[in-house]
């Protein structure tokens, strides 16, 4: 495994990218910019938002701007490989020649996908995903850049799937949750609209917001992090923490939720900016492949358990976080506000009505399932930039202990 290691002097790589339109109002933005990226026919992809009205509007801005548009609307979330090569055959059965993502990460990245099977030669989405072995570099190396334009039109303040260059999918055959990428693979323009977030069921608005959380403080701790990145997760922190509760039990509250549209883009771009993510995240994915379960929830629910094992390993840092929420931690040891900071998690959880850990009760998950989950994340980025060094035995005994309990 030539990349499996990070060295004493790490290079830091950082993905591109997108402009990002941000404000009240930014998706009326959507046809122009559909126009300015040479997009004449799109197709729309999304999980459908039944009930929301916005698919429907954002087609009416199309067509207002002289934009044809197909809607493919068969994605779930954890994004299927079938359905992957589903909305590819419907793009180019439409004849189109850009994709506008409506919804939530899985929405779009399923377009980011689309993009990169189209870019190569319209093969099976799975060949194109990333590993620690075989190097995600050799791999990368044989890909041809995204050509096709993608406008993303985020409707959740959560995923920062808009602003990063990874799609996160799951081939069903391996049942795993896997990273998908190519040049150029980002979002051509990300808009970030807080009057469509704050339409969130009040459910998903924990859930997602929680997952911003989880880019937040995972960035944070994370081997990889560097000063890019350093600045603007702790302010993500901040916002979320201050934010999240009054945004998931008032959505109409214009300040909470433009907050949570600004933290959630900041998760995003600092993972690109070289962070990447941790436990939380490369569990959580695998936890997502066989059950089904919601992203952001059950990176909420592994939180406590991932970050007690990580916290001898980036004590100054889970208790710079604790700062960074307004917490006065003059008096303490950094033990203290390290400790401090999963009190502070705990809490915010326990109102936004989460339960920590218990994944057989809450998501199904069975114990002949934990090998697997522990050998497909052995060879992800996340157990490569999780600050506590990845032990087989260590992860498998964390896993056991979160079946029945909280951490
Ligand atoms: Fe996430």
């Amino acid at each position: 495994m030539v990349n499996k290691n990070i060295y004493e002097f790490p290079i830091t790589y950082t993905n591109p990218i997108p402009r990002i339109a941000l404000g009240w109002g930014a998706y009326e933005t959507a046809g122009d910019e559909c126009k300015a990226a040479g997009i004449k026919k799109a197709l729309i992809v999304t999980s459908g938002l039944r009930g929301t009205g916005i698919v429907e509007e954002i087609k009416g801005i199309l067509k207002h701007a002289g934009i044809a548009a197909d809607v493919f609307d068969k994605v779930t979330s954890n994004p299927k490989d079938h359905e992957i090569m589903a909305a590819y055959r419907a793009f180019v059965d439409g004849k189109c020649d850009g994709v506008v993502a409506v919804g939530g990460g899985s929405s779009i990245d399923t377009c980011k996908s689309i993009r990169v099977v189209a870019a190569n030669g319209g093969k099976d989405v799975n060949n194109f995903t990333a590993h620690l072995d075989p190097p995600w570099m050799e791999t990368l190396a044989r890909l041809k850049p995204c050509t096709i334009p993608q406008i993303s039109v985020a409707t959740t303040s959560g995923t920062g799937a808009e602003v990063t260059s990874w799609a996160a999918i799951t081939d069903t055959k391996k049942r795993a949750k896997v990273l998908v990428s190519a040049p150029n693979v980002q979002s051509t323009v990300a808009i970030v609209d807080p009057l469509l977030i704050r339409l969130q069921p009040r459910n998903f608005a924990a859930w997602t917001g929680f997952d911003a959380m989880a880019h937040g403080f995972e960035a944070f701790v994370t081997k990889v992090q560097g000063p890019y990145a350093y600045g603007i997760l702790l302010r993500a922190v901040e916002l979320i923490y201050q934010n999240l509760r009054e945004f998931t039990y008032n959505r109409m509250n214009k300040d909470a939720c433009e907050k949570m549209c600004w933290a959630a883009t900041m998760g995003g771009i600092a993972i690109g900016f070289g962070a990447g993510a941790g436990i939380v995240h490369g569990l959580g994915h695998q936890v997502g492949a066989l059950t089904d379960c919601h992203h952001g929830r059950v990176n909420a629910v592994l939180t406590l358990a991932g970050e007690r094992y990580n916290q001898p390993a980036a004590l100054d840092k889970f208790a710079a976080m604790t700062r960074a929420m307004g917490i006065d931690t003059r008096n303490m040891t950094d033990w203290q506000a390290a400790d401090r900071w999963f009190e502070e998690i705990e809490q915010l959880m326990k109102d936004l009505e989460i339960t920590p850990g218990h994944l057989a009760d809450q998501f199904g998950l069975q114990e002949k399932d934990l090998e697997h989950i522990v050998e497909i994340y052995s060879n992800d980025f996340c157990s490569q930039g999780n600050p506590k060094e990845f032990d087989h035995d260590e992860v498998i005994a964390l896993l056991k202990r979160v079946m029945h309990n909280s951490y």
